[in-house]
């Protein structure tokens, strides 16, 4: 995407340095800070304490990291052993989002049967980059189909502005380009459709404030910022005409794990009777689990991400206090909302029902495991 006339992405290989390169987004949207990862170590740094985050985006950190891990093999042999140790830490640096385990195997199962230490690193760096490339097409194809919903009510508005609401930063931060969410709304807007975004501000990261405004910005999307909790009186009053999100975990039967909150926001849009889309690539399904509230990990994190405000003053970034220091925060940071809430999954294979028939219907050679009643 341009940043002020430059193109960049969250995340890609300096082929001249022949480094990892990516956005440290939590100087976002006061600084756009550059950082090289050099080492598994800071690969999962950033994933941890969200220098990247977003599904997508986290997925490709993953793969890279695993590249990462072939590169400083501490014998040079990389022996098999060690890249399963160390893809296992990759793995378990934030929980919820499956793009993180889908990114690491898949370049793991590429080069644990490589036996030359050369071609390993090679293949690693490689397949990564090739992972991005397929999140950048997807993201772009999920534009393509999810414009046609945006067109349709652009259509029945006559023309007048498509109110859309959305929650946490689903964004091309959130992946490598165009987003999840986002792109629908940017290919509508590069399309010249009149649409505007009210974006949730998403405590207690702000990354609805401080990432979304930011990006939606940049791009000239016009947009307003809301507090998380406005936007059940927002579909009360007509002032949303659909609501999209992303998400970090889809089950195969549809219950969906996305920012804490979301769950709020898809209740809100029932009762309102307004269209509530999930868009998602199929590396956000996990093909393998079906009760979303039972089976989806729920990442906690540390309770002073919800006690201090992070932000900008004369001098420079701040935190401050904003509770008692004493009281007690949970911090958790998704929820699920399930598959009867949504209207519909905006994929780069097309738009589907919330349910595991029409699911598998887009996405037929994925196993269908066996389930206990079967
Ligand atoms: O904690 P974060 O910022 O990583 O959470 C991100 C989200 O919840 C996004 O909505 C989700 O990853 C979809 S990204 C296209």
């Amino acid at each position: 995407m341009k940043v002020d006339g430059r193109d960049i992405r969250t995340i890609w290989f300096d082929e001249h340095e022949k480094t990892v390169k990516i956005i440290d987004q939590r100087k976002l949207p006061h600084e756009l800070v550059i950082v090289d990862l050099k080492t598994v170590d800071d690969a999962v740094k950033a994933i941890k304490d969200m220098y990247v985050r977003g599904a997508p985006l986290i997925g490709v950190t993953g793969a890279y990291a695993v590249y990462l891990a072939a590169l400083n093999a501490p014998d040079g042999q990389i022996e098999t052993q060690y890249l399963q140790r160390e893809a296992h830490r990759i793995k378990s640096a934030r929980p919820t989002a499956v793009n993180l385990t889908w990114g690491v195997d898949m370049v793991l199962s590429k080069i644990l049967s490589i036996s030359d230490p050369a071609k390993k690193i090679d293949t690693a760096q490689k397949i990564s980059g090739e992972i991005a490339e397929l999140e950048v097409e997807n993201c772009r194809k999920i534009g393509e189909q999810g414009l046609s919903i945006i067109e349709r009510i652009s259509r029945q508005k006559k023309g007048n502005t498509v109110q859309v609401l959305t929650h946490c930063n689903a964004g091309w931060l959130a992946c490598i380009e165009h987003g999840t969410a986002t792109a629908p709304i940017y290919a509508a807007f590069d399309k010249g459709i009149d649409i505007h975004v009210w974006v949730d501000e998403t405590r207690p990261l702000n990354q609805g404030t401080r990432l979304t405004a930011w990006e939606l910005g940049k791009h000239g999307v016009n947009h307003t910022i809301v507090t998380d909790n406005a936007g059940g009186h927002l579909m009360q009053h007509a002032m949303v005409d659909m609501v999209i999100v992303g998400t970090d975990r889809t089950t195969a039967a549809g219950d969906v794990a996305n920012k804490i909150g979301t769950y709020l926001k898809a209740l809100a849009a029932w009762d309102n009777n307004i269209p509530f889309y999930v868009a998602l690539p199929s590396s956000t399904f996990d093909w393998d689990l079906r009760d979303g509230l039972k089976d989806i990990p729920i990442e906690q994190r540390d309770p002073d991400e919800i006690k201090y405000v992070q932000g900008l003053d004369r001098d420079g970034s701040t935190s401050v206090l904003i509770c008692p220091q004493t009281s007690q925060a949970a911090n958790f940071a998704f929820d699920v909302t399930p598959a009867k809430f949504v209207t519909g999954f905006i994929t780069e294979r097309g738009i589907c029902r919330a349910t595991e028939e029409d699911i598998r219907r887009l996405f037929p050679e994925k196993d269908r495991r066996q389930r206990p009643e079967d």
